[in-house]
């Protein structure tokens, strides 16, 4: 029984894709297969509750379910919609979650998520400070935490950066769009890097999402030597939403 106790539903909704996997809470790691859907063009939320119930079907799910969101996530409600459809602003994402498939959802940000993951489980685990993970996929996430405390809802990849904003400048799609060498892909997240330095002054970022098991590839454009990959790859959205939704259950 002991085991089953252990296992939480982590989703992890994406501007691209929509992943879920039952994460072991006790050490953090994926106790099933992940499983993997692409974002329904729009992101309509009927659309993304469709797949969100698949999802719940394939794990045969009947409880609380951690949910990472890409956007700004007070209370449960959005209050931004950058790489999803707007229709999701000003609502209620989690009570909309819950009211579509009658389980209780924690909804928080996508990269809070992840850097909850990375500080229990990963790099981020004992360190003080401010740490900074920045998922850079879709767009770029970002978790703040000063001595292991999160602060939520930091939203570096849309500070005003280059005449724009900063995730217009650098990101997983863009690399992919504009076809960039991995060495334009880092001479242009430096220089990202050093702005969000220069405002925050962290004691460690971390980089999470898709390009991080490519660090190698661009460290050598990277001049900030607290920079590092992030330990949890593509899995930690999902892991940290998973934690969350326990602490959030075990409070309520
Ligand atoms: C959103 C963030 C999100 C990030 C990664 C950004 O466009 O504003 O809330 O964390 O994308 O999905």
């Amino acid at each position: 029984m002991k085991e089953q106790l252990q296992l939480q539903l982590g989703i992890d909704i994406g501007g691209t894709g929509i992943k879920g996997a039952l994460v072991d809470i006790e050490t953090g790691e994926l106790a099933s297969e992940r499983k993997k859907w692409k974002t329904p063009r729009g992101a309509e939320p009927e659309d993304v509750l469709k797949v969100v119930k698949e999802l719940l079907e394939t794990f045969e799910w009947k409880g609380p379910v951690g949910c990472g969101f890409p956007a700004i996530i007070k209370d449960g409600v959005a209050f931004s919609a950058a790489n999803v459809s707007k229709k999701w602003y000003k609502s209620n994402v989690a009570q909309f979650l819950s009211d579509g498939t009658g389980q209780t959802f924690h909804v928080l940000n996508d990269a809070d998520a992840a850097g909850v993951a990375e500080l229990n489980f990963g790099k981020a685990k004992d360190l003080k400070g401010t740490v900074i993970i920045l998922t850079i996929g879709t767009g770029i996430g970002s978790g703040m935490f000063v001595d292991g405390k999160l602060v939520p809802n930091v939203e570096f990849g849309h500070l005003k950066f280059k005449g724009g904003i900063a995730e217009h400048f650098i990101s997983n799609k863009l690399r992919k769009e504009l076809k960039m060498e991995w060495d334009e892909f880092g001479d242009r997240l430096n220089e990202f890097l050093n702005h969000v330095d220069f405002i925050f002054s962290p004691n460690k970022i971390l980089l999470s999402g898709g390009v991080s098991v490519r660090f190698d590839e661009y460290k050598h454009k990277i001049s900030l030597n607290y920079v590092d990959s992030a330990a949890l790859y593509n899995n930690a959205g999902i892991i940290g939403c998973a934690i969350n939704a326990r602490n959030q259950s075990s409070s309520s």
